[in-house]
């Protein structure tokens, strides 16, 4: 029995029940990580079919990292121009503007977890997973009836939990509480990353839209908003998986999985993305730099 006069401390707790509890977002001011300058702006932007192309030259234009990767991504043998191309006027038009979008909003995300000491090699690595999983959700997304930009966004963000659980992690002392061991560490990644992302999305303002494909992508039927936005989610997250885009190789048969029926991939569907997807994944590799 604890004595009624002993005050529970997060010293008393096991990481794993600090992060189960949610005491830690009391400390949310210092926990969650800010948005890089610009990206709400960046998000909202991608998720407006009407936007110009002068408004995007403009976004492009204020950020010296994105002008470099796009001006690099107009002249590099994907884009195959026949002349040099050294204006970002000329570079987005080159790209072409959903394109851009997808690199500026994947720029984002990799500039977050860029704080090697927060977030080592597994943060990298699941910034790379992410961004691999957007590219085939905006893929799978136009045979299932949902917006593809939207689902690169969601597809981008499907992991984003995962990178605070790291930073909570590296940081337990910070809180008084014990780091986790390995073990520990990747059983709550796979048991909280989706609850904690949602609660990441919200804490960034970020569209509410947004929110059912993060939070449901490994259990599309739990969607109460929006079950067929998850279920893109969730099979674009299983593709990433079957070509291990920086993540564990699996291998299933997405025929026999009736969330993938759901999204419109029956076997000539399968067979299409099979094919589509290295030129997909070596877009990716370009978008994050
Ligand atoms: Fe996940
Ligand atoms: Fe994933």
């Amino acid at each position: 029995m604890v004595p009624l006069s002993r005050v529970a401390t997060a010293v008393d707790l096991e990481w794993s029940d600090w992060i189960r509890s949610g005491s830690w977002q009391q400390s949310a001011d210092t926990a969650v990580p800010m948005l890089p300058a610009n990206a709400q702006e960046i998000f909202l932007l991608a998720m407006d079919p009407d936007v110009s192309t002068a408004r995007i030259i403009s976004l492009v234009s204020k950020d010296p990292v994105l002008a470099v990767r796009v001006v690099q991504l107009a002249n590099s043998a994907f884009c195959a121009s026949a002349y040099e191309i050294t204006s970002i006027n000329q570079a987005v038009v080159r790209v072409g503007t959903g394109l851009v979008r997808n690199v500026m909003t994947s720029t984002c995300m990799a500039s977050l977890a860029a704080d090697t000491h927060l977030y080592g090699h597994q943060g990298r690595q699941c910034i790379a997973h992410c961004i691999g999983t957007a590219y085939l959700a905006s893929f799978v997304a136009e045979g299932a009836g949902e917006t593809a930009a939207e689902a690169f966004l969601y597809g981008l963000l499907h992991d984003v939990g995962k990178l605070l659980l790291i930073k909570l992690a590296g940081e337990a002392h910070r809180y008084g509480v014990a780091p986790p061991g390995d073990d520990e560490l990747a059983e709550v990644l796979t048991e909280q990353h989706s609850r904690v992302g949602a609660y990441l999305l919200r804490q960034w303002g970020l569209p509410a839209r947004l929110m059912d494909p993060v939070l449901w992508h490994h259990e599309p039927d739990a969607a109460q908003e929006r079950p067929q936005a998850a279920a893109v989610a969730y099979a674009a997250n299983r593709l990433a998986h079957r070509y291990g885009v920086d993540c564990e190789l699996d291998d299933f048969d997405p025929l026999a999985d009736p969330h993938f029926a759901r999204v419109g991939i029956d076997s000539a569907a399968l067979a299409y993305i099979d094919l589509k997807a290295p030129g997909l994944l070596e877009m990716a590799r370009h978008s994050k730099g």
